[in-house]
């Protein structure tokens, strides 16, 4: 943030006290780039740490209202900024960072953390729990706010990145571009390292680097850009990424917006997906990362969202197969479909290229998916 930038909002809100009535700031319209951190002064480590819109994308400020700015390019920034007064003090720079939490996950996996680091307080947004050995994500967890139809749309989409200490292979973004992949998979089914077969030319026939915690499910842009972390994106057909599994994040932001009921929403893996081998016929496991025996990175047989309301204990899992190429589905079909309980879900779930999908209670889920939090859970979302 230029200082200019900076004297543009003290001139707001020396101005605000005479008109009694406060100020309001447009996600959308309002905050130029690079965008600060809007926050609360009186703390709050997850979303609890943000100015959350009042209506639509609006911020609202009242008078004397403290707001903490904290910008993204390490000059001073404003703390505790009052309406009428002029306090302020420096502040660490906010840009995001992914590290290791020091806890375990699960039965030994490790937690990592994504946020910012603002003075000494660290601004969760995502915890995520990995799996060192197989090198990858077993679940990404995030609170998804009731207010987050006011969402900066359009955001421009950064690189990934792959943060440092997590994966212990190296040039993980170069193992998903099509090329590469193309080359990876083709070896292991006995094609030729040319073949378009499974991974298209051009088509959305490939592996995406398909988000856990999506993008659009912060309000922010600097928390979308947050996001980017490959340890919060698993190889997933770009056939499903953009189309059934889209529309369930599409669907789940609606109704935690249209319900104004804050949400807790975990979304992991499971299995490793098969093709059959050109040569042998046999059921053979896809894997970006291959080195002799050695296996990383496995292509999940399934994608899956538990989404959970604390106050009602209801939680829900929506399933979605991540193989546009299987002729059957049957024995992907891990539980109980109960996705006629929801008028709200647009997927078209019986389409196994946009990717097959189902959803199950949490109990029946977990009957064949252990790794996840064991949450109490009375009743369905
Ligand atoms: C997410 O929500 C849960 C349940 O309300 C809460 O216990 C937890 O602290 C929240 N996490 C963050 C990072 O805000």
């Amino acid at each position: 943030m230029k200082r200019s930038q900076l004297f543009l909002i003290f001139i707001f809100f020396y101005l605000a006290p005479t008109q009694a009535a406060g100020c309001s700031i447009s996600l959308n319209n309002d905050i130029t780039e690079p965008q600060p951190l809007i926050l609360t002064p009186q703390g709050g480590y997850g979303n609890d740490a943000f100015f959350l819109p009042s209506s639509g994308d609006r911020i609202l400020l009242t008078d004397n209202q403290l707001v903490d700015i904290a910008c993204p390019n390490g000059n001073v920034l404003v703390a505790g900024a009052s309406l009428g007064s002029s306090t302020s003090q420096a502040s660490t720079i906010p840009y995001h960072t992914a590290r290791f939490t020091g806890n375990t996950c699960l039965t030994g996996y490790r937690e990592i953390e994504i946020g910012f680091i603002v003075g000494s307080r660290f601004l969760t947004i995502m915890l995520l729990c990995f799996d060192q050995a197989r090198q990858h994500t077993l679940y990404s967890q995030f609170n998804l706010t009731k207010t987050i139809g006011g969402y900066q749309t359009g955001y421009p989409r950064p690189s990934w990145l792959q943060g440092s200490g997590f994966f212990t292979v190296s040039g993980v973004d170069s193992l998903y571009t099509r090329n590469q992949q193309r080359i990876t998979i083709n070896r292991l089914l006995g094609l030729s390292d040319s073949s378009y077969q499974y991974i298209a030319e051009t088509s959305d026939l490939y592996l995406a680097r398909g988000h856990l915690t999506a993008k659009a499910d912060f309000l922010f842009g600097a928390q979308h850009r947050a996001t980017f972390y490959l340890v919060n994106a698993a190889p997933q057909w770009q056939t499903f990424n953009g189309r059934n599994w889209n529309n369930l994040e599409q669907d789940v932001r609606n109704y935690a917006s249209r319900n104004a009921v804050d949400l807790v929403v975990y979304t992991g893996t499971h299995g490793v997906t098969t093709l059959l081998h050109s040569v042998t016929g046999a059921e053979t496991e896809l894997y970006l990362y291959v080195n002799g025996a050695a296996r990383g990175i496995p292509v999940p047989r399934i994608f899956w969202k538990l989404v959970y309301d604390p106050v009602r204990k209801a939680g829900t899992v929506f399933i979605g197969v991540n193989n546009p190429y299987i002729l059957n589905p049957s024995k992907d079909i891990i539980c109980t479909n109960v996705c006629s309980q929801y008028s709200w879900l647009t997927w078209r779930a019986t389409d196994v290229e946009d990717g097959y999908s189902y959803c199950c209670s949490v109990a029946d889920f977990r009957r064949t998916v252990t790794t996840f939090p064991n949450l109490e859970v009375t009743q369905l979302l």
